[in-house]
Order: structure tokens, then C-alpha cells, then sequence
């Protein structure tokens, strides 16, 4: 039986489903003659581990303790050393877990996860690569910060998988990068990739007002609690960079343009998120309907989308005809398509839900399983 030791940064709703799916995939790993032996489990101030991280892995009874004291809110220490694990708080879990990198990364091979949206994991996450470590990443953090942190961090590609950064489960990142390795120049990328502004753009083409749409969602939880930072394009913008640079632009975050849905004066650092909610947005309402209009006069609908095209990334409304991929997208899904030699006059389509929970988790537990050829 290969083992694959792994180490988990982060036990929020993906880090949970994951070591959910570990556990409930053991007999289909074992199948397939592999076994994830969990080494670590980080949260923001903690990091639980067995005492003996070269022989011991913490059992898959206290991985489910795990998830049900993180999912009441409570911090990991909560758990205490009990059952042969040990809890380490503040600066003595950082210093633990670049120990335990550093001593299985030179010996059985770890892989290291990513599951936070902190910007910090960048730091541990180098020195691991130096170590030996691989990488797995949800958190797109790390790759969307300086060029130096990504040359890094991508200096051995089949060291790192990042699929969930992008369109969560959906294989873009895996068919962008067999597309690159075959040589097949990629000369434009369009993609919807929020699944919020999926289903704030599919709405608004029904005729429904911004300010109606935005609130409804957020009361369906598709949004985040402040609806702005879905709107700002931030997260889309993240995105189109780690497409940008697989593709092997040498772009920082601050060389895009963005169009943010909402005005600076309605920023979050101005008016709060109610404020916004009930006075702010209805004043965006008129421009953005007229925009529809104009758009259906023309064939077209309005998508939010990153364009990926020679050496420029850009986020924002764009008008795309009704009949193509991206005009037929309707509710949350996201949808990516990709022109190259190989695919000139019909794009690679890969369309899907492009968020959520388990999906995510999915494709961290893929991306693992994908690295199984580097341990011994
Ligand atoms: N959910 C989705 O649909 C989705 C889709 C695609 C990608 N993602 C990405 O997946 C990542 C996780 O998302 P989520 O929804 O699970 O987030 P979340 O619920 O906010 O959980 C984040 C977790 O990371 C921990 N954390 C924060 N700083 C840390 C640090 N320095 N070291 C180790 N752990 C740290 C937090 O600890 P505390 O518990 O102590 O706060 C928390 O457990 C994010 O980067 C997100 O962008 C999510
Ligand atoms: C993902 O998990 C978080 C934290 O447990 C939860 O608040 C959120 O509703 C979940 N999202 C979905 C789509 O299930
Ligand atoms: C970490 O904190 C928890 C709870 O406060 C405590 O039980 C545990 O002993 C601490 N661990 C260490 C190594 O100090």
C-alpha cells in the first residue's frame, strides 16, 4: 500500500469536506492501493498532530472530532491533547508544522494543503517546496501575490496542483495545462467564473433590477456576507491571474483592470454593507438596465467575465451573443472557454458548478490522489 502523508492548513467548509471525503474514500483508496495518512490539521491559531508524525497518523474517529468541533465555531485547541495527539498553539504550531514539513518532506514525502483563504500560508508553503513537499491549493492566495512567491512556488510543476483555485472542482486548470504541454498555442480565454455574477447577470437578462437581484442572493447565500466583495471582481480577477500565469503571462494582480459593479463612494471602507444594501445600490439600477437593453438590441446579453488575451487580463461586463457558450449560461454555474490552434473556430467549453463545499474538497482530493507517482 502506497501512503501519502498529508498536512492540512485550514478546516473551514472545504477543509472539513475534505477530511470528510479522506475518510469516506478509504476502501476506494485502498483499492487503488493508496492510503492518505493525515499528518497535521491546521486552523488559524493551532495545529493538531500525532506524536510520532514518521509512524503515527491522526485516526479517522478524531479527523471527524475535528470537524464537529470546527463546525460549531470553536477553535481546534478546543480538542486538547487527548487520544496520542498533541494540540500546539500560536507560534509553537507554526514553528511544529514547518518541523513536520521539513523532516517528512526530506524523508516520506508530504503533501502539504491548502485549504485557508489566508494570505500567511505563503511563507510555510515556500520553505515546504524547498523541503521537497508538494503542494495542493484552494486558497489562491499564494499564487496570486508577487511573481517571486509564484516562481517559486511553481518552480517544480509536478510538485504543485491548484485545480480548485479556479472553478472549483471543474478540470480547468487540468485541460489548460495538457493544452500547454501539447503545444497548442492559447491565444484567448473567456470565463465566467464567479458563480455569484453568473446568477446576478442571468437575472438581470430576465429583466429584474440589480439592487431586487443582489439582495435575493444574498439571502440565498450565494453571495459573500458583503455582497461587494462578489461585485468588486476581486475573486474573478485572482482567477484570471492563475489562468494568466499558467499560460506564462509574468502579470501582477495590479496590472488588471477591473470593473467593480459598484462606484468608490459606495466602497466598504465608506458605507456599510445595509447602507449599501438599501440606499447605495438602487442607484445603480437605471445604468446597468440600460446596459441590458442595449445589449439585447445588439443579439447580446450581458456576462460578467475575465478576458485572457495576449498579454493583458481584463474583469468585467462584457456584451457576448446570445448564441455562444457563454450567452446560453444560465443561474450559477461557471463557464470557461478556450481558443487556441486546436480549438480556433469552436472554443473547449468546460461549464459546471464552479463553487460549493464539497466540489471543492472534490477536486483537493483529486489533485492529492494525481501526485500518488511521487511517493515512494
Ligand atoms: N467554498 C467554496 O466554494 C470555494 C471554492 C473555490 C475555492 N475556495 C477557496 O478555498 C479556501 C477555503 O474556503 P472556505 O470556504 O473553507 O474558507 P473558511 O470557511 O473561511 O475557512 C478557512 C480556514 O482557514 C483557517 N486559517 C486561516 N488562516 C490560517 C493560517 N494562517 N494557517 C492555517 N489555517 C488558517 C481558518 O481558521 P479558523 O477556523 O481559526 O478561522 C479556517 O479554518 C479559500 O481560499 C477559498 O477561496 C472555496
Ligand atoms: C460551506 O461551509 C461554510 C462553513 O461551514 C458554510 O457557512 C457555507 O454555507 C457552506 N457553503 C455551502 C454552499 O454549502
Ligand atoms: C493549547 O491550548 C489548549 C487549550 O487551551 C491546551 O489544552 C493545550 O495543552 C495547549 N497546547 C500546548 C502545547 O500548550
Amino acid at each position: 500500500m502506497k501512503k501519502i502523508p498529508v498536512l492540512l492548513m485550514g478546516c473551514g467548509g472545504v477543509g472539513r469536506h475534505l477530511l470528510q471525503h479522506i475518510v469516506s474514500c478509504r476502501s476506494l483508496h485502498a483499492e487503488m492501493g493508496v492510503h492518505l495518512r493525515v499528518v497535521g490539521v491546521c486552523d488559524s491559531k493551532s495545529l493538531v498532530a500525532p506524536v510520532d508524525v514518521l509512524k503515527e497518523e491522526l485516526n479517522d474517529e478524531l479527523l471527524s472530532e475535528v470537524c464537529s468541533i470546527k463546525s460549531t465555531g470553536s477553535p481546534l485547541s478546543n480538542l486538547g491533547a487527548s487520544g496520542g495527539c498533541q494540540v500546539f498553539n500560536g507560534s509553537e504550531a507554526k514553528r511544529e508544522t514547518e518541523e513536520i514539513a521539513k523532516l517528512l518532506g526530506k524523508s516520506t514525502g508530504l503533501a502539504v494543503l491548502d485549504c485557508s483563504a489566508s494570505v500567511e500560508t505563503v511563507e510555510i508553503l515556500m520553505k515546504a517546496v524547498d523541503w521537497g513537499c508538494c503542494v495542493v491549493l484552494a486558497n489562491k492566495k499564494p499564487l496570486t501575490s508577487s511573481l517571486e512567491h509564484y516562481d517559486k512556488l511553481a518552480l517544480h510543476p509536478r510538485f504543485i496542483r491548484h485545480e480548485s483555485t479556479v472553478g472549483a472542482g471543474l478540470p480547468v486548470i487540468a485541460s489548460l495545462s495538457r493544452i500547454i504541454s501539447s503545444g497548442d498555442p492559447v491565444h484567448r480565454i473567456v470565463g465566467s467564473l464567479s458563480g455569484t455574477l453568473g446568477y446576478v447577470m442571468s437575472e438581470l437578462e430576465d429583466g429584474k433590477p440589480l439592487s431586487q437581484v443582489v439582495r435575493v442572493a444574498k439571502t440565498l447565500g450565494y453571495t459573500e456576507p458583503d455582497p461587494r466583495d462578489d461585485l468588486s471582481g476581486m475573486d474573478v480577477a485572482r482567477k484570471g491571474l492563475i489562468l494568466a500565469r499558467l499560460l506564462g503571462k509574468r502579470i501582477v494582480m495590479d496590472s488588471i483592470k477591473i470593473e467593480s459593479l459598484y462606484p468608490e463612494e459606495m466602497g466598504p471602507g465608506v458605507i456599510s454593507v445595509d447602507d449599501f444594501l438599501h440606499n447605495g445600490i438602487v442607484k445603480l439600477d437605471q445604468s446597468i438596465e440600460e446596459r441590458v437593453k442595449r445589449a439585447s438590441s445588439n443579439g447580446c446579453v450581458l456576462r460578467y467575465v475575465c478576458v485572457i488575451e495576449g498579454s493583458s487580463v481584463q474583469v468585467g461586463i462584457r456584451e457576448v451573443s446570445k448564441d455562444s457558450p457563454l450567452g446560453r449560461l444560465r443561474g450559477s454555474d461557471n463557464i470557461v472557454e478556450i481558443y487556441s490552434r486546436c480549438y480556433k473556430a469552436q472554443p473547449l467549453v468546460i461549464q459546471g458548478a464552479g463553487a460549493g463545499n464539497d466540489t471543492t474538497a472534490a477536486g483537493v482530493l483529486a489533485d492529492i490522489i494525481d501526485l500518488q507517482d511521487l511517493f515512494p
